[in-house]
């Protein structure tokens, strides 16, 4: 079984059934310092090769990804009663995807990253919540919707898969099928694991 067309196919039903985890799964990443945290993103592309995120250089999950911080992500779609365990290497994406993909975000969230290029870093501290609507209204005022331009820090990364570990609630008696895919070159090889 190639556990990449599983997850596209578990996709496309969750995206039919309205799952509301049909867009999205969850990084995990450790420091090295061994700090874990993690967080929601929305699941871009799925790819035979690899899976897409976009994310923004100003924020503390780009410092740990561009130090080679450990990573996992994570999908679950009730959809399906499906879990997966993705593990593997973080890349940043060529700047021409970027770029691409980076106009077709939501208005809102462009404008957000330029807020990071001039009030301050994602994640980072400010007086108020004030201070942040009033750099938007500044921003929107100074710069239309269809002109804004890709800033320095949006980028994107790709998960280059060394291994997805699947358990799949489907079974009778809560005794759930479990197996680990590990990638040699372009081919999958699973071992059963006690669930
Ligand atoms: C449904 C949902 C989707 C999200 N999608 C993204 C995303 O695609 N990219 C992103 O940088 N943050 C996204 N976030 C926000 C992150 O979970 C997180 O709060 C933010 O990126 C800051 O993380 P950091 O401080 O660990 O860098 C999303 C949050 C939610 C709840």
């Amino acid at each position: 079984m190639n556990p990449i067309e599983r997850i596209q196919s578990d996709r496309a039903q969750a995206r039919r059934l309205d799952d509301p985890n049909a867009d999205l799964c969850f990084l995990a990443l450790a420091d090295s310092a061994g700090h874990a945290s993690v967080r929601t993103l929305v699941l871009r592309e799925i790819s035979e090769k690899c899976i897409t995120l976009f994310i923004n250089k100003t924020s503390p999950k780009w410092h740990i990804i561009d130090q080679g911080g450990d990573a996992e992500l994570l999908i679950w779609y009730p959809s399906a009663q499906h879990q997966y365990r993705i593990r593997g290497t973080l890349t940043e994406i060529a700047a021409n995807t970027i770029a691409t993909n980076w106009q077709r975000r939501p208005v809102g969230s462009k404008y957000l990253d330029h807020v990071y290029e001039e009030l301050g870093a994602q994640s980072s501290f400010i007086e108020s919540r004030e201070d942040l609507t009033n750099k938007l209204t500044d921003l929107r005022s100074s710069i239309a919707s269809d002109e804004l331009s890709v800033p320095p820090s949006a980028t994107g990364v790709s998960l280059n898969y060394s291994s997805i570990d699947m358990l799949d609630l489907n079974k009778e008696d809560r005794i759930h099928d479990r197996q680990l895919f590990t990638r040699t070159g372009n081919s999958w090889q699973s071992n059963v694991m006690i669930p």
